[in-house]
């Protein structure tokens, strides 16, 4: 794993582009793996801003996000769709055919899970995942659990999670319990993952990401010490 420690979080936000940049240079059509919540928001304005500036063209990149929560309408604020668009795709030179989020408000969500595992497996190996973390060690909407699941379905958020994630609502009990989510499996095909985290609340599960020796399900991040190619670009905070 490599660590690349930053000041401040608009220094983490500049870094990871600039690693995104290093490692899609050579790449004729990138396929891109992006995550949602607080932390990338700064990084997708970074890329905004290269776009305008001309230093970072989507015209050729695909992308697909790693979840979405059941039971929201794509055009709701809270839905992760509106997100992507809202803080990205509607300010860059993404076509819209190229973009992929799960389809988690329709009846069948048991087809929506097939459907973008098959998609997976044709977009293939993302040369870049771009990933957060919870304060729970979590990755994409893998929780702490028992055993965890190498493909995407449904899944059940915990209590800390829709705790954390309630302040994007009026209310916790606002918070979607559940999601779709990729699986840890899909999780670790790319070529190379950029994990960022920033501010005190995610000092324990970097800490732990760190230096854990186990592959433990109760702590999912855990997996991607199986990874070879992993960035962790982190505040100062953070990495305390
Ligand atoms: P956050 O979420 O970026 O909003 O802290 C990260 C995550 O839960 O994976």
């Amino acid at each position: 794993m490599k660590i690349i420690k930053c000041e401040n979080y608009q220094e983490m936000s500049e870094k990871a582009l600039e690693v995104i940049q290093e490692l899609l240079k050579d790449v004729e059509k990138p396929v891109l793996g992006l995550a949602t919540g607080s932390t990338p928001e700064g990084l997708y304005q970074e890329m905004i801003k290269a776009n305008e500036k001309g230093e970072m063209d989507f015209s050729d990149i695909c992308s697909v996000n790693l979840d979405e929560y059941v039971g929201i309408d794509p055009e709701n604020e809270q839905s992760y769709h509106y997100y992507m668009k809202d803080h990205l795709f509607d300010h860059v030179n993404i076509k819209e055919e190229n973009y992929n989020i799960p389809k988690a408000d329709g009846d069948d969500l048991d087809k929506a899970v097939e459907e973008y595992n098959q998609l997976l497996d044709e977009i293939g190996r993302r040369n870049v995942q771009i990933l957060g973390i919870g304060n729970n060690g979590h990755i994409a909407f893998n929780e702490p659990d028992k055993t965890l699941s190498i493909g995407t379905r449904i899944v059940q958020l915990t209590d800390d999670t829709i705790e954390a994630n309630s302040r994007f609502f009026d209310s916790p009990e606002e918070v979607p319990k559940k999601a779709i989510s990729m699986g840890i499996g899909d999780i670790l095909n790319a070529d190379h993952i950029v994990l960022l985290a920033n501010g005190k609340g995610k000092q324990k599960a970097i800490h732990q990401l760190i230096h854990t020796e186990e592959l433990d399900p109760m702590f999912p991040a855990s997996f991607l010490k199986v990874h070879p190619s992993v960035f962790i670009i982190a505040d100062k905070e953070a990495l305390a």
